[in-house]
């Protein structure tokens, strides 16, 4: 399957949703794989698929990203990988509800698994691929992150530092010359995931407005290709984020209250 050629790609929640969608469609591209998620029998389950499809790779590396100690395992496993084709940092979670009443603990893990880990496993994998000129760096935020909603403050603060960390990164690559690197962020709307039953909320959303994971794998695999730094997926959602970032603050803050209330 020339799985020297094609690579690894090391992908973060990759248990469920958007992160194993992202596994399923690069097994299927050839990459080998490394799956980093908390439920262990649920990365094994999907790693015997998809070696057995395809015929490649797969690591199956349980880790709770809320942890340095696992990350710091996740690093060395990076270090080690030759080569590594794509660092996806996808893992998240929401809390939905308001700060003042949200555990204060599991906002702080929401910071590390959404922007530290990211930032540790960033750093190795981005000098190896400055190495070789070659790999792509992924990191999944939100919509949620180009525009703020209520009882999700952090949500959104963190989903906000990907993009910015992310062009960051972009706008050193550049100036390094570094041409084979790429980096990107990927901006989903409402996505059919577990994400939304994780924390007990039903989205009183139309059909028409959520996304399936692999449509958003497509958009941004697809970004990619073209060089696209930030991905918002879903011709609906662009249109939606475009005006509502045309708006003025005051009328944008209110249609954002109104639909999240
Ligand atoms: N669904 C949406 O509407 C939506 C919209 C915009 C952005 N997003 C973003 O998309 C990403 C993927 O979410 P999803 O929609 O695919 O939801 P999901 O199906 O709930 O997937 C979340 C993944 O993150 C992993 N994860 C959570 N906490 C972790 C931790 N402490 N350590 C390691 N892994 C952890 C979960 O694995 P384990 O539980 O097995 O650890 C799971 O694989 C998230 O970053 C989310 O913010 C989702």
């Amino acid at each position: 399957m020339g799985n020297e050629r094609k690579g690894t790609a090391f992908i973060t929640g990759a248990s469920s949703g958007i992160g194993e969608a992202y596994a399923r469609r690069l097994a299927g591209e050839g990459f080998d794989l490394a799956l980093v998620a908390r439920r262990k029998e649920l990365l094994e389950k999907i790693a015997s698929e998809l070696e057995a499809a395809w015929g490649i790779k797969v690591s199956v590396l349980p880790a709770d990203l809320s942890l340095r100690e696992d990350v710091l395992r996740l690093e060395d496993f990076i270090a080690k990988a030759e080569p590594l084709s794509f660092l996806i940092n996808n893992a998240g979670f929401s809390t939905a509800e308001r700060f003042i009443d949200a555990d204060i603990e599991k906002l702080e893990k929401m910071i590390m698994v959404h922007n530290l880990a990211t930032v540790w496993l960033t750093r190795v994998a981005i000098t190896k691929m400055i190495g070789i000129n070659r790999g792509s760096i992924i990191n999944v935020s939100s919509i949620a992150g180009v525009y703020p909603a209520p009882y999700n403050a952090v949500y959104d603060g963190t989903k906000a530092f990907l993009i910015l960390f992310t062009e960051g990164l972009f706008q050193e690559l550049k100036l390094a010359k570094v041409s084979g690197v790429k980096v990107q962020v990927v901006c989903p709307g409402y996505t059919r995931t577990g994400f939304h039953a994780a924390i007990g909320v039903e989205r009183d959303i139309p059909d028409f407005f959520w996304l399936r994971p692999e449509e958003v794998v497509n958009a941004s695999l697809k970004a990619l290709e073209k060089g696209k730094i930030i991905c918002v997926p879903g011709a609906l959602q662009r249109i939606t984020t475009s005006f509502l970032l045309a708006t003025p603050r005051r009328i944008r803050y209110e249609i954002i209250r109104r639909v999240e209330r």
